[in-house]
């Protein structure tokens, strides 16, 4: 594997679409108009996943272009780099291997690396993991009074919290009837408080969730966790006071999940009940691991298993797909050009299933985590623009608060719209004319938001629908603003499998093409060093409170008068 990555901007590729982008004037109409077949041409399947690039703004060219930009970064050689277990996360001397965490049993010729079985630790900690959630499920794991478990408070953070929770709002109609999972991630006190306030203990099972388990937010949710169960079961007599019952009850209360068992059982949880995985699974890659703890237990290890399938398919489309045919290479790679040659920002990702309304906030780590950089994986600085701003909301909710911008707004904002054909409520609406089948609305809504920023509307049209001059330019639509329309037949665990796949591999084909390393985190470890620094400043040390910066003490300041001057307020 080459130690230097290739600069993109000096390859012959980046020299041709730099002049095509120049020479281009995008015209979706016309290009529909003139060419029958673009919808179909510029159409791709991964998996279940139909994928119409066509609204973008590309043509056979195009597309031709930024395959030829692939060969010359070396994409294909990295990506086999990543799949073979090379340490391709240079910062950190690790192997990238998420993509283990979902080959089947029994694959083969079977993966070492490092000299590890990979597959075997992977099947191992799988199968703990499967046993344990059939446990949960069938009422034989009980609490310290003997009842079964109802809820899960699954505790992290980051990736440790955002793919699980996504997962488990997308998959709701798979979840066991009579199991709750619930989520506690910020250090908010706010949110552990309210999360288990209406929970009754002895039915509660905690996890922990921490790939490392030193993360601040996470051991002290955990420790609140503790003390409330202790303080919890003691109030109802479940449990005597003392050391030995309050042991009992961690064992048959808490379990965690992570890369470090040593500190797992400083903790005071049995690593009996502590699930691994290992430093070559990123924190925002992992809820196919045993981060994905919570969701096997809601869902059952056969959906589970389901999951990670619709992962591999995604894998081994990645790694045996002609790159033109390969989706996530193509979204990719239509990333870049929107960021590097149209000068795009941000992108927006607007699923039209409430299921997924939990899917941009998880994507937001994952494609902003790891393409957040501003030097290569050599430590050179980047030579372009790298990772552009991740966001969105739901349709149809986003169409009444943002799309206005992204229709008619200065900059060019490339959306990806997701859709499924089955609803997971078909509803219809008997009281209205018609009675319409409310999917069938909604799927409306995600056809024409495509349509309307794809052709837009001319002044023609507008004029002619009898509109006053004056507000003419006011109407008017200028279209040509890119769109990428993904349908599958259901949101079923395999599918939502297929889709983080999806993105995880076009966030890796994006990060290839910038030559940065978008498996570590450095960007976020001086914010954390700097809280727990400032944490005695804010606990009323003087000196501590002298030595910050102006504004930072006149914000310590303010926080002390107001929180000090009403100590009742915390009552
Ligand atoms: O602070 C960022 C981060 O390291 C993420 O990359 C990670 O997903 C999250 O914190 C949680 O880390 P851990 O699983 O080790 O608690």
């Amino acid at each position: 594997m080459s130690r230097t990555p290739v600069d993109p901007t000096t390859t012959p590729a980046w020299q041709a679409l730099t002049a095509h982008h120049e020479a281009m004037t995008p015209d979706l109409r016309e290009w529909f108009a003139a060419d029958p077949q673009r919808a179909q041409r510029f159409t791709r399947t991964v998996g279940d996943l139909h994928v119409d690039l066509s609204k973008n703004l590309i043509s056979d060219e195009t597309l031709g272009l930024l395959l030829e930009l692939a060969e010359q970064v070396g994409l294909a050689e990295r990506i086999e780099a990543m799949l073979s277990g090379e340490h391709i996360n240079v910062t950190e001397d690790r192997a990238v291997l998420h993509t283990a965490l979902r080959r089947p049993a029994g694959a083969t010729p079977p993966l070492v690396v490092d000299g590890q079985d990979v597959d075997t630790d992977v099947q191992g900690v799988l199968d703990k993991v499967y046993a344990f959630a059939e446990q949960v499920r069938s009422g034989a794991w009980t609490g310290v009074t003997g009842k079964p478990v109802a809820t899960v408070v699954n505790i992290g953070i980051g990736g440790s919290d955002l793919g699980p929770v996504m997962a488990y709002e997308a998959l709701k109609p798979f979840v066991q009837e009579g199991l709750e999972v619930r989520f506690v991630s910020n250090i908010d006190p706010t949110d552990i408080a309210e999360t288990v306030a209406d929970l009754d203990p002895a039915t509660t099972l905690f996890i922990v969730a921490s790939k490392t388990f030193t993360t601040l937010e996470t051991l002290t949710n955990a420790r609140l966790a503790r003390a409330w169960l202790w303080r919890r079961l003691a109030e109802a007599g479940a449990i005597e006071d003392t050391d030995e019952a309050r042991a009992e009850a961690v064992a048959k209360h808490f379990v965690a999940v992570s890369t470090a068992l040593d500190k797992v059982a400083a903790f005071g949880i049995d690593p009996s009940n502590a699930f691994g995985f290992w430093d070559w699974v990123g924190g925002r890659y992992s809820m196919d691991s045993a981060i994905g703890t919570s969701l096997a237990i809601a869902i059952g290890p056969d959906a589970f298993g389901q999951l990670l399938a619709g992962f591999h398919a995604v894998d081994e489309h990645l790694r045996h797909v002609p790159f033109a045919r390969n989706v996530p290479v193509l979204m990719g790679l239509l990333n870049v050009w929107y960021v590097n040659f149209w000068g795009a920002h941000t992108h927006a990702v607007l699923p039209y299933d409430q299921h997924l309304h939990r899917f941009p906030a998880y994507l937001q780590q994952l494609t902003m985590e790891s393409n957040g950089k501003s030097v290569r994986w050599d430590g050179s600085p980047a030579t372009t623009q790298t990772g552009e701003v991740f966001w969105g909301e739901p349709g149809t909710n986003g169409q009444h608060a943002f799309y206005q911008l992204i229709h008619q707004g200065t900059r060019m904002i490339p959306a990806d719209f997701i859709a499924m054909a089955h609803p997971a409520h078909p509803l219809v609406d008997v009281d209205a004319p018609g009675r319409p089948d409310v999917h069938e609305l909604f799927l409306s809504n995600f056809f024409a938001q495509t349509k309307a920023l794809a052709f837009g509307k001319t002044a023609d049209e507008v004029r002619a629908e009898g509109t006053a001059a004056a507000i003419v330019p006011a109407r008017v639509f200028s279209g040509n603003r890119p769109t990428t329309s993904i349908m599958a037949p259901a949101l079923t665990p395999s599918v939502l499998g297929q889709l983080v796949a999806l993105y995880e591999h076009i966030t890796f084909v994006q990060g290839i093409v910038w030559g940065i390393d978008s498996f570590d985190q450095w960007g976020v470890e001086l914010g954390k060093k700097l809280a727990l620094e400032i944490a005695p400043a804010v606990a009323g040390d003087r000196d501590a409170l002298t030595a910050q910066d102006p504004s930072t003490r006149g914000l310590i300041d303010f926080y002390l008068t107001h929180r000090r001057a009403s100590p009742d307020a915390d009552d």
